[in-house]
């Protein structure tokens, strides 16, 4: 079963729409607070731990790959944490209703524990890829059944071996200053359960696995413009309201898919991260990895516009307290997500990664380990 794509382009910023972003969130204090949540401990998880000094790096994997044995040695080469890129999502753990499948996941984490490397669970609820079935349900106390059983089952195999767990992935809509559906995504958990899905994912995420990181994990939270900056404040304010119904939350995962096109806002990035750690949240970057579709005339170029926004980013989320990990989305130019759903036009290898096509580290990655290593 291959999971499914998703377009990942962000819309351009809209000027003029950010005041409709309160009048059409979706999301209010009291949907949570209208839970009736029990008060749960609020747990302070550490920092994966980390082979290296400095803020522990990471890399996915892919079992796809997992037989080519170069392929696995780099993971060893170069990582603290190994991180399952599908092997955790939803439909690869429960295709069929009620039958869960944990090989190929156990093959990567246990790849990880053996080789004294941590690994983070992603993820538990996303829009995409997940099986037909779970489509097909209607009734709310169902989907809500549905929903508790399945954390409740996969955070409970994996307890103890996972750091961290991204409890929710990208349910922040597309573009809250526009999107009908307002500051959450349209999903099959919103239509099923609204935005109490949310606390109802963490509370029983923190049920079945007292010891992991609970994070909530969204993408375009970096780049400047009305957009991210709308984003940005959609995040805190589900920080909060959390925070505000007891529900335990201990890191905001930032994606960091990062458009090589895009600046990334240095400043806006730096103020979201300071407001994170006055909630004491952490922060831990997810999925590094860089789009550069629209950047033409050679590897060198493309190198070049890579490393100003991986600086760029690195400059926002080295200042202050370390984050608890950086992890990207892929070890190497061979393997990538990024060609198959933002290819160049003219069909130029895609560049987004730490390694090249022929596993030769970029400077950019070099300069990111150095200042991974030095940031404590
Ligand atoms: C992607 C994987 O990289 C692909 O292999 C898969 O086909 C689809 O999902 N944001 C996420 C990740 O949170 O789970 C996505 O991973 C990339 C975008």
């Amino acid at each position: 079963m291959r999971p499914r794509r998703q377009d990942h382009r962000s819309r351009p910023a809209v000027p003029g729409t950010a005041a409709r972003l309160n009048s059409a969130s979706a999301l209010t204090r009291r949907s949570f607070l209208t839970l009736g949540t029990s008060a749960l401990a609020l747990g302070v998880c550490g920092r994966a731990a980390a082979a290296s000094p400095g803020v522990p790096f990471g890399a996915a994997i892919q079992s796809d790959h997992f037989d080519d044995e170069t392929y696995r040695q780099l993971f060893l080469d170069h990582c603290d944490m190994i991180v399952p890129m599908n092997e955790l999502k939803f439909g690869l753990l429960q295709w069929e209703r009620g039958e869960f499948d944990f090989t190929r996941a156990d093959m990567l984490v246990d790849f990880a524990r053996e080789n004294g490397r941590t690994s983070r669970g992603h993820t538990f609820v996303w829009h995409s890829t997940n099986p037909p079935w779970l489509e097909t349900i209607t009734d709310a106390r169902e989907g809500e059944a549905v929903l508790v059983e399945h954390i409740e089952r996969v955070a409970d195999h994996f307890r103890g071996r996972l750091t961290e767990w991204d409890v929710v992935n990208e349910v922040i809509s597309n573009d809250p200053t526009r999107d009908a559906s307002g500051a959450l995504r349209d999903t099959v958990w919103t239509r099923l359960l609204g935005p109490r899905h949310i606390p109802i994912a963490f509370q029983a995420a923190a049920r079945a696995d007292p010891g992991a990181a609970l994070v909530v994990n969204d993408y375009g939270l970096e780049p400047e413009g009305e957009v991210a900056e709308a984003k940005r404040r959609v995040m805190l304010d589900l920080v909060r309201q959390l925070q505000d119904a007891n529900i335990r939350v201990d890191a905001v995962g930032l994606q960091a898919h990062l458009y090589a096109h895009f600046r990334v806002d240095v400043e806006g990035l730096g103020r979201f991260k300071e407001e994170l750690e006055r909630l004491g949240v952490g922060l831990t970057i997810t999925e590094l990895d860089v789009i550069d579709f629209q950047i033409h005339g050679g590897s060198r170029r493309q190198d070049r516009a890579a490393a100003r926004v991986v600086s760029d980013l690195l400059d926002a989320v080295l200042a202050g307290p370390p984050p608890r990990a950086l992890v990207t989305w892929g070890i190497t130019d061979r393997h990538s997500w990024v060609d198959g759903s933002m290819p160049h036009a003219d069909g130029t290898p895609s560049r987004p990664l730490p390694l090249d096509a022929n596993d030769q580290p970029k400077a950019w990655y070099l300069d990111l380990r150095r200042r991974l290593t030095s940031a404590d």
